[in-house]
């Protein structure tokens, strides 16, 4: 299979880890009589410091012509200062509005020999396993008016939707409900927020679609609380952008780190865009020792829903879990025992065990 693949390696430490994920699926090429080819292209702070925007032409053109894009991650205080405009973030809000990614799967399944890397209870984690689906090109991130008042002194942010943007993703939880374990949690605030409401019966009129998939709504607020205490309970999560960002930011301490949770931006066809979770990590920028297994489990999700490669993707899950069961863990991963690797020698003992795989 030939393949075009966009890097957009960005700030931080994504510069770091795009490359992890490049070697294993050169890996998997050669294993499987694949062709992969790579461009790299700029987005975020890299982007401004070269061409004074963080989304140029070059690299959306790049991204609509390729058949899919690995993100590392943009941002970081360097940046602070520049206009509101120009920030690293805009390249990552565009690049997602501009390739129509409106759904961002989000996998929450603890690896066994993480269990004790997580500061919850063994017992509350055991057996969780979460897709988290948090709509990405609407709701407060892109509503409008977004603006400062008076002088700067009010300012207005705005959550719009339309019925169809709602459609589509909730059809997504619903659909991905349907291939698991058939349950599909709505989280909305309906009991404060007029968007939440119109979201609740849209999910209503959607389940007489799936009734072999069961329904729950949750407001938001005792999602976040349910997550930490039973997070067993959830299969599939469908929700709003920003109740997706920050949940699934807290699911990751089920899984020891933030550092080991990928992300798939889709849409129904078309481009995909495939990035770990986290940012740029500018407190460990540089020093090699980021987590690259996020990136990794990333390029593991493209090959499966960017290139139907189900059989490459979980090589690459299983040698990742086998680095793990092997005792190797990197410094964000608080666990007893076992040998702490930085960055390139996590990525070899993935290379490792993806070529010495029975
Ligand atoms: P962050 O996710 O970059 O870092 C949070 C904490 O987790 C830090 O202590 C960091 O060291 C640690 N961490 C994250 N990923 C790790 C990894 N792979 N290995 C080891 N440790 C890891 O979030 P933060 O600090 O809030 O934001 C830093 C910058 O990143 C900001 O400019 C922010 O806007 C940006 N950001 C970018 C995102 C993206 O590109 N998708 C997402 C979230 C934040
Ligand atoms: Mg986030």
């Amino acid at each position: 299979m030939k393949k075009q693949i966009i890097l957009l390696p960005g700030d931080g430490i994504g510069r770091e880890i795009i490359h992890s994920a490049k070697v294993v699926l050169n890996a998997i090429a050669s294993e499987y009589n694949h062709e992969f080819t790579f461009h790299q292209h700029a987005i975020g702070g890299d982007a401004i410091d070269n061409y004074g925007v963080p989304l140029p032409e070059d690299t959306v053109k790049a991204c609509h012509n390729a058949d899919a894009v690995l993100l590392g991650a943009v941002g970081g205080p360097k940046w602070d200062q520049v206009p509101a405009n120009i920030r690293p973030e805009k390249g990552l809000l565009g690049i997602r509005k501009e390739l129509g990614l409106f759904a961002n799967l989000r996998p929450v399944k603890g690896f066994k020999s993480l269990l004790h890397a997580s500061p919850l209870k063994q017992e509350i984690i055991e057996g969780s396993d979460i897709l988290i689906i948090r709509e990405l090109t609407g709701g407060l991130y892109f509503g409008q008016p977004s603006e400062r008042r008076n002088n700067g002194n009010s300012v207005v942010d705005t959550l719009s939707y339309t019925r169809e943007e709602m459609e589509r993703i909730i059809d997504k939880g619903f659909q991905s409900a349907r291939i698991r374990k058939k349950h599909l949690t709505s989280v909305d605030k309906a009991n404060v927020l007029e968007s939440s409401r119109l979201w609740r019966e849209v999910v209503e009129e959607k389940a007489k679609d799936y009734p072999d998939v069961t329904v729950e709504h949750l407001l938001v607020d005792a999602a976040a609380m349910k997550l930490i205490t039973n997070p067993s309970q959830f299969d599939v999560i469908v929700t709003e952008n920003l109740f997706g960002d920050i949940l699934s930011d807290e699911a990751s301490v089920l899984t020891g780190s933030l550092g080991m949770l990928p992300s798939a931006s889709i849409r129904t066809d078309g481009v995909g865009l495939y990035e770990p979770v986290h940012g740029s990590a500018p407190d460990i920028a540089g020093k090699g020792i980021a987590n690259p297994l996020g990136m990794i489990l990333s390029a593991a999700l493209m090959l499966r829903h960017s290139f139907g490669l189900d059989e490459e993707a979980s090589d690459i899950e299983k040698a990742v879990n086998e680095c793990l069961e092997q005792g190797y863990h990197t410094a964000d991963l608080r666990i007893a025992g076992g040998t702490q690797v930085g960055t390139e020698e996590m990525t070899n003992l993935v290379l490792e065990n993806l070529t010495t795989k029975s």
